[in-house]
């Protein structure tokens, strides 16, 4: 199996669970935008080919955790088709996104993914946890997960998706009654106005930030996430770490706003995600913090 660097732990989870072994996991280095290289990819493949291994499934992700990094789909599906693999796609964060117009480029080639997973938990306002799956042939689900003993049995097996036979689970909670909810009171274009809004706001704090000599953009900027640092032009890379550590812990420390970390190409960078429905510029004027440590301002809306 195949996943790019950046991919989340959750793929070695479930290649670990599945039975493959972690050694089996072939991590793909990513390029300047931490997205996966292609090239990288059918060099593996064909590697291990050659070495007598089955390439079996690739893992792209749409909106990786520490960066929001694009995997180049249009490649990885065409090398995929090539070579009979499954394409799995983990849009966990940025699938969200896809329900703008303007934002379907990432699914160009998407004829070519076998299954598909994004989290309305996490930016189109569902209650923890509410995962979207799609598969494009779910009888291969089925002839894997079906076990219908007698009492599993109803009248209504026909007329039904029987969820149990598509996963591990048998019993499930009814995740799908919340999204719905959500469905019903914002409609699709309440949704898309508040992920439009929220990208609006993204990029205006990466022109913040590109606008402040003291401050670096770690990352591209492609959904609502904006990976930044402090960045004085003169302190060592250990100095730099401690530095944003301080900043970090001081502006979650304000209660106001929470930040959070990642490290990008083992830089120490701070991460501004905007995902809630009341996130405004229009809440009110703006607050101005001096940071004792840093000495600097920085303006929280
Ligand atoms: C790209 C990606 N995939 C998978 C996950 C796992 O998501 P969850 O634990 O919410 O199902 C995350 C969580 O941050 C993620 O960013």
């Amino acid at each position: 199996m195949y996943a790019s660097e950046e991919a989340h732990s959750s793929i070695e989870k479930g290649v670990k669970i599945a039975g493959y072994g972690k050694e089996n996991l072939c991590y793909i280095s990513a390029d300047e935008n931490f997205a996966l290289i292609p090239s990288l990819l059918e060099e593996a493949v064909n590697k291990d080919k050659e070495k007598g291994f089955k390439p079996v499934c690739v893992v792209a992700s749409l909106g990786t955790t520490s960066s929001a990094g694009i995997d180049p789909l249009e490649p990885i599906a065409e090398i995929c088709r090539r070579h009979g693999i499954w394409l799995h796609v983990d849009a966990a964060y940025g699938g969200s996104a896809v329900i703008l117009e303007e934002k379907r480029d990432m699914l160009r080639e998407i004829e070519g993914v076998d299954s598909f997973v994004f989290n309305p938990h996490k930016w189109l306002l569902i209650n923890f946890d509410c995962s979207a799956y799609f598969v494009k042939d779910p009888q291969l689900l089925v002839r894997t997960m079906e076990m219908t003993p007698e009492y599993l049995k109803p009248a209504s097996d026909a007329q039904v998706n029987n969820y149990r036979d598509w996963g591990i689970q048998l019993g499930r909670r009814f995740r799908a009654l919340k999204l719905w909810f959500v469905l019903r009171s914002y409609g699709v274009e309440g949704l898309q106005e508040m992920i439009r809004e929220h990208l609006r706001l993204a990029g205006l704090f990466r022109k913040w930030v590109e606008g402040e000599d003291i401050f670096e953009l770690m990352a591209p900027v492609n959904f609502s996430l904006i990976c930044f640092r402090l960045n004085d032009g003169k302190s060592s890379p250990e100095e730099l770490e401690e530095m944003n550590r301080e900043l970090l812990e001081e502006i979650n420390a304000t209660g106001r706003v929470f930040l959070t970390h990642a490290t990008l190409k083992g830089k120490y960078t701070l991460r501004m995600s905007i995902g809630q429905r009341t996130t405004s510029i229009n809440d009110g004027p703006c607050h101005c913090f001096l940071f004792p440590v840093t000495q600097i301002h920085i303006f929280v809306i």
